[in-house]
């Protein structure tokens, strides 16, 4: 079977490349503005092409039979997408509309879609987050993503496209690809960053009705996520009554102060840190109910340790 994954020379859909490989045709779609083609496994069939540009993305679909896609591409800097919204609209709402154009025409009808956290937008309450809590995104990327996932599920009534989309929780762990780590901003890599290369790190807000002050997120290690893709892709190519939004966390949180406090520990290291103004729009408890991935797709995270997290992504980005 081909499997087309948009983004596969990025930092998730590389290492859900690597899995794939061994047992399916891969083909890669990737425009390289923010991945690498280091990244992107020998074995799979490479084009660089933007998703936004239908002729080239559809004779992707001509040239290969497409049974199954899984939709990394995006663009998903929260900064940027203030400063730049059209291109976030454009690549993240246009390009996945593109996207199931070729699906519809080729006759492709499965998808897994990469959604986020952060649609949940700023919620005042410490209860876990099942997927039936209302959307509320606070920022372009946010609301370009959710709009994605409103357009597949007008696909899947529309045009019976069986999909999944994956709303995750803070991604970590691993190799960061193409962007040097600096310039991601969830706390694992922001905080690998400062102690690398001797930053003070900002945290935002310590005034959050939390046990110590600062806002609590859900870690995710990058493998355990890439393994719900293939699940989620194997379960819909042959099944639409499972498709739907899933949330892709670990269930447990941590506060900013614990992750630092984690990190100085595993390192032996020390974080050096300040307190700055909160963030607007930044929730101050965020962490996933999964068990909807666990009791229809079977999924649950493997690498269950902040410590084991930390010490991989600090590991990996020694460069
Ligand atoms: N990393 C996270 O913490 C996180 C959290 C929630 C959701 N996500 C979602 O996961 C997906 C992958 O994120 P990532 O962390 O691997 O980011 P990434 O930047 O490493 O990967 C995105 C890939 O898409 C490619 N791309 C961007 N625009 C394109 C276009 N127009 N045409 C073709 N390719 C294009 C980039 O070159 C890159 O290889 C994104 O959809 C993102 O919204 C990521």
């Amino acid at each position: 079977m081909n499997i087309l994954v948009t983004g596969g020379a990025g930092y998730i859909g590389s290492y859900v490349v690597d899995l794939l490989i061994d047992k399916y045709n891969v083909i890669v779609v990737d425009d390289l503005s923010t991945g690498s083609i280091e990244a992107v496994n020998k074995k799979a069939k490479f084009y660089e092409i933007d998703i936004c540009d239908y002729e080239k993305l559809n004779s992707v679909f001509k040239d290969n039979h497409i049974d199954g896609v899984i939709h990394f591409a995006a663009k998903l800097n929260v900064e940027e997408s203030s400063r730049l919204p059209l291109d976030y609209y454009e690549t993240n709402v246009a390009g996945t509309s593109n996207l199931l154009r070729c699906m519809v025409n080729n006759k492709v009808n499965s998808i897994v879609f990469s959604s986020t956290a952060a649609i949940y937008g700023e919620r005042m309450n410490d209860d876990k987050i099942t997927e039936e809590e209302p959307t509320a995104p606070v920022n372009n990327y946010g609301l370009s993503k959710l709009m994605g996932e409103q357009i597949i599920e007008a696909a899947n009534k529309a045009h019976n496209i069986n999909y999944i989309s994956f709303r995750y929780f803070n991604v970590a762990g691993g190799r960061k690809i193409g962007w040097p780590i600096e310039r991601f901003s969830t706390l694992i890599p922001r905080i690998i960053s400062s102690v690398k290369n001797n930053i003070k790190l900002e945290v935002y807000g310590n005034d959050y009705p939390t046990s110590d002050g600062t806002c609590i997120r859900d870690y995710i290690h990058v493998i355990d996520l890439a393994k719900a893709h293939i699940v989620g892709l194997e379960k819909i190519m042959n099944n639409n009554d499972i498709s739907g939004i899933y949330n892709l966390g670990s269930s447990k949180g941590f506060s900013v102060l614990e992750v630092i406090n984690t990190t100085a520990k595993v390192l032996n290291k020390k974080v050096d840190y300040t307190i700055t103004a909160r963030r607007i729009g930044d929730p101050y408890f965020s962490v996933a109910s999964s068990l909807k991935a666990k009791e229809i797709l079977g999924w649950e995270t493997e690498i269950n340790n902040l410590d084991d997290i930390i010490l991989d992504m600090w590991q990996n980005n020694q460069n």
